[in-house]
């Protein structure tokens, strides 16, 4: 992983690179701020294999996790301010920070640009629709050089031949380990399979 510097041109956020890094340090622990520095540099290496705005894909992989480590309670007055499906009451932190962690992303930190918005809010549980930045935060979330998992070699040379092709691979993996486990589904990831892992001919 090459690590880059890289400055803001003020169009997506009011901070400075420096001083959103600062404020995420301040804002997660030790080892979440290191895992979100690494999504960061993946998430920019994927952009500049792709083609994608770097950019964007800085600040979106540098506040993905930004609602990680808020209270339970703080979620549940989102979903009922915003009358958000109510099934989401339902599940806990590792749904609600992305789904309604872009929330806090709008609100706190100022960033009102769409496409980094939804890459933080598809990025626990995917979508049917992810345009290109939400695919590369999503991956880059899966297989940033901290991650260790069987398979996660597999991963990476996926996603490095087609960022789809590794969308499809990390869906697949995760409805299989809920399924495995007996752990719940949120019906979003079945959607997400759905969109994105069967083959069509
Ligand atoms: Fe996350
Ligand atoms: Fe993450």
């Amino acid at each position: 992983m090459t690590i880059h510097k890289i400055e803001y041109s003020g169009r997506y956020t009011d901070l400075s690179h420096d001083q959103l890094v600062q404020k995420l340090k301040e804002t997660l622990t030790t080892s979440r701020f290191e895992h979100v520095l690494r999504v960061e540099q993946t998430a920019v290496d994927l952009a500049q294999q792709y083609g994608a705005n770097i950019e964007k894909a800085s600040i979106a992989g540098l506040v993905h996790d930004y609602a990680k480590q808020r209270p339970d309670d703080d979620f549940i007055a989102v979903i009922k301010q915003y009358r958000l499906p109510s099934e989401l009451l339902n599940y806990g932190n590792a749904i609600w920070h992305g789904v309604v962690g872009w929330i806090f992303v709008k609100n706190e930190l100022g960033i009102d640009d769409l496409d980094i918005l939804h890459a933080v809010q598809y990025h626990t549980v995917g979508h049917q629709y992810m345009n290109q930045l939400a695919q590369i935060i999503y991956m880059a979330d899966y297989i940033e050089p901290g991650r260790d998992f069987p398979g996660v070699t597999e991963a990476r040379e996926i996603t490095h031949q087609s960022l789809a092709e590794g969308v499809a691979y990390q869906t697949q993996q995760t409805l299989k380990y809920l399924v495995e486990n007996r752990k719940p589904v949120y019906p979003q990831t079945i959607v997400t399979y759905n969109a994105w892992v069967p083959k069509r001919n």
